[in-house]
């Protein structure tokens, strides 16, 4: 069988939860080097609840062999977070962002899963971002407009907000996560060195026409929502080609009935043995009979870049010393997870399709 190496990923973009769907969902994690837990559910607002969490999520996600997959967790950003929360947090090295999620004000519901209390005037955070600038802290946005009524615009609606955050802190570093438009990958790919962007892989594989395909498809519906054809194809040119575009998975695991309701939630769950052979076969091909040439040494650095080196250049952390294998043969995706032992059941991305490639299990784990 074919294969290729490529050092250990990382996921700079993950909603680990808690309880029991925290039990079902660390281990599928376990793959990646580092990830970055976001601190929407639970929510996690200063440094003791970053510390505990991280101890919480490494504790469920286990170790493999003598390898413990690092934790590195965030607190989310209100209008009470203050300067002084923000040198506490800086203080411990595994700390590294706050996150923005956008809120209308005084709205009790956000632009996404675990929003409200968010931000409803990034101006009034001047002293934060400061703080945030002079400690190293990392600024991750969801960048959506809350006031802006068709979901479909909310992104590029947000473009303001952003430039105004990375126009007057240009020493603060920012991530726009999942980008999903043409008009953000062009915002990145022509911004300051200081500005990077986390992209999804159902963001680089499917557009808003996958939300209809054989009837609704609940498990795809996740924000930002897919977009368009023109979208979809800026953001693989920038996955490619920009060096501070990053793979992020937003796995973000909600149980089959939450879903598949009236009101359903958005949020797809992608674990890493998923999201790894998806983006191997994007990157790689390698339909059944395609033989490879000299170019697949190029497609696999690319592959490589993209989920392992990219991240922990930009975040500052050390990129993994190991690696992980990928063998070029069909593999089958779980229909779901879970369901047994009192844990949720969950769809994960790609539930039920075949594969091209597959993550080789590791001896070890
Ligand atoms: C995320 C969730 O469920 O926590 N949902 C989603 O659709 N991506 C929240 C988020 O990242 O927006
Ligand atoms: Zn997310």
């Amino acid at each position: 069988l074919q294969q290729i190496t490529i050092r250990r990923p990382c996921d700079p973009h993950v909603h680990f939860r808690f309880g029991l769907m925290l039990a079902l969902v660390a281990p599928l994690h376990r793959l990646f080097h580092w990830s970055l837990a976001m601190p929407n559910v639970p929510e996690i607002r200063d440094a003791d609840g970053a510390l505990d969490y991280r101890l919480q999520v490494e504790r469920a996600i286990g170790t493999d062999g003598d390898r413990a997959p690092i934790i590195v967790p965030t607190i989310k950003l209100t209008h009470a977070t203050t300067p002084r929360m923000i040198a506490r947090f800086a203080g411990d090295h595994y700390v590294k962002a706050a996150k923005l999620y956008p809120c209308k004000k005084g709205a009790a519901a956000g632009v996404t899963t675990g929003s409200h209390n968010g931000i409803h005037d990034v101006t009034l955070l001047t002293d934060v971002f400061k703080a945030m600038q002079s400690a190293g802290v990392i600024l991750c946005i969801h960048a959506e407009d809350p006031d802006t009524a068709d979901p479909w615009l909310r992104e590029e609606a947000y473009l303001p907000q952003v430039e105004w955050i990375t126009s007057h802190f240009p020493g603060l570093r920012v991530v726009i996560e999942h980008i999903s438009t043409a008009v953000m990958a062009r915002f990145v790919e022509d911004a300051h060195a200081n500005v990077a962007a986390t992209i999804t892989p159902h963001h680089l594989r499917w557009t808003r026409a996958d939300l209809y395909d054989g009837g609704a498809r609940p498990h795809r519906w996740c924000c930002p929502v897919l977009k368009t054809v023109e979208d979809r194809a800026a953001v693989r040119r920038a996955a490619w080609y920009c060096e501070r575009v990053f793979f992020g998975s937003d796995s973000a695991p909600h149980a089959i009935e939450a879903k598949e309701k009236d009101g359903g939630a958005a949020g797809i769950f992608a674990p890493a043995e998923i999201t790894m052979a998806a983006e191997a076969g994007r990157f790689l091909g390698g339909e059944a009979g395609l033989t490879f040439g000299p170019d697949l040494a190029v497609y696999r650095a690319h592959f490589e870049q993209f989920v392992s080196l990219r991240a922990p250049a930009f975040y500052g952390l050390a990129p993994a010393e190991d690696t992980i294998v990928l063998e070029r043969t069909d593999w089958r995706v779980p229909s779901s997870y879970g369901g047994h032992d009192g844990l949720p059941t969950v769809v994960p991305f790609l539930a039920g399709e075949t594969l091209w490639w597959r993550v080789v299990p590791d001896a070890a784990g």
